[in-house]
């Protein structure tokens, strides 16, 4: 039995996690959706390496397919690339009956999403996740998006998937350093609600071959659920998502993007759990723990830049809302509160967590 979550957004949609899933993901998608065309987008290495498995078995299941391959790499996550997904819908004359189907990592997901949202003002929208960022993280919950020349993730609409299908076979073929990204996902969900999954990769280093992948996927998705069916539309709830994220994008723009997206993460989330703990801002010292979990998982904890650095850029942090930020702090592991605070203290804040003076 492959493991399952139900998603409770206004309508609501199946996530489907096993190993194996590709091979009969059109059958499994005739339970869902009708008959009708399937556009898949996908990228260069993960079409030549799952392309043909998963048109296969659309159309042996009755679907009519097309497909749309785009160059691996956040390169392709811009507009220019947007409009030639949908002129190619265009041109293969997809209605508002058909479906735009997403295989790869969030890139893909991000881009063929915004596609979905936005072709004929919306058509079906399918997910193949092939990153383990994307099974957990960015396949669920309904953003997507293109980067502009001013910032990442700057234009985007909301469009939840009618289906989520995780073929975790896949995570076999990702590289080492892709996997420990989505693993700083997966333990930021276990600082945020679940001890039990925290655990987990505080005892195992947990890699694609490991008999609880399924467990841990599932487990990543039923919590970021919570949040999304609490906060659709991102108005509130949904910020917990953002632990580690503020210092975590500091770090990330700090080293022009050289740092990858969970490796700065994993900086933020330690950064943050050690401020707090200095500020004794917990319930219970979390944060040794928090770090032997993320470097037992091939992730940093450290990091050369200096407080002041990072407060500057995390100034224009878009997520900034006036003279406050938000921060999400570790009260103890499974169990975080957001803080609110103004914005000249965030540098006390990176000081205390980085051990230096100010
Ligand atoms: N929409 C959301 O809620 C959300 C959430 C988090 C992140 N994101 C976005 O997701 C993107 C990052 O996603 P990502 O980390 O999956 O990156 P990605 O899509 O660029 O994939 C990483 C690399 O792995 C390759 N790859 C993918 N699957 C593979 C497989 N099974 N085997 C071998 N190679 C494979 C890709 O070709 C790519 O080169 C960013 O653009 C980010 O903004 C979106
Ligand atoms: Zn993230």
């Amino acid at each position: 039995m492959s493991n399952t979550v139900e998603i409770r957004t206004a309508e609501r949609y199946t996530v489907t996690i096993d190993g194996g899933l590709h091979a009969c993901c059109g059958s499994l998608l005739k339970q869902s959706i009708p008959s009708c065309q399937v556009a898949i987008v996908t990228d260069d290495i993960v079409g030549d390496l799952y392309l043909q498995t998963v048109k296969k078995s659309l159309s042996d299941a009755g679907f009519k397919v097309c497909s749309f391959t785009l160059p691996h790499g956040e390169v392709s996550k811009t507009i220019h690339v947007l409009s030639a997904i949908l002129e190619f819908l265009a041109e293969h004359h997809l209605t508002r009956r058909d479906a735009v189907l997403a295989l790869g990592g969030g890139v893909v997901g991000d881009i063929a999403g915004f596609a979905a949202g936005t072709y004929m003002r919306g058509l079906r929208f399918i997910q193949l996740p092939t990153t383990l960022l994307a099974a957990v993280d960015s396949s669920v919950g309904g953003k997507t998006a293109v980067n502009l020349a001013a910032g990442k993730n700057l234009a985007g609409v909301f469009k939840q998937p009618c289906a989520v299908i995780c073929d975790t076979d896949t995570f076999a073929t990702l590289p080492k350093s892709e996997f420990s990204n989505g693993l700083a996902e997966v333990i930021k969900y276990g600082i945020l609600a679940d001890e039990t999954l925290f655990d987990l990769l505080f005892d195992n280093d947990i890699d694609y071959a490991s008999e609880q992948v399924n467990e841990i996927v599932e487990r990543c998705v039923r919590i970021k659920e919570r949040y999304v069916h609490e906060d659709e539309f991102e108005r509130g709830a949904r910020q917990f998502l953002n632990l580690g994220h503020t210092i975590g994008h500091a770090v990330e723009t700090c080293s022009e993007y050289r740092i990858p997206h969970g490796y700065a993460v994993s900086i933020g989330m330690v950064t943050i759990a050690r401020a707090a703990e200095a500020l004794d801002w917990t319930e219970e010292p979390c944060a040794q723990s928090i770090a032997h979990t993320l470097e037992k998982n091939g992730l940093p904890i450290r990091t050369d830049f200096h407080a002041r650095e990072l407060f500057d850029i995390a100034l224009s942090d878009k997520k900034r809302s006036g003279d406050t930020i938000t921060l999400v702090v570790p009260r103890k592991i499974g169990d975080c509160f957001l803080h609110t605070l103004p914005v000249e203290e965030l540098l006390l804040v990176i000081a205390k967590g980085l051990g230096e003076e100010v």
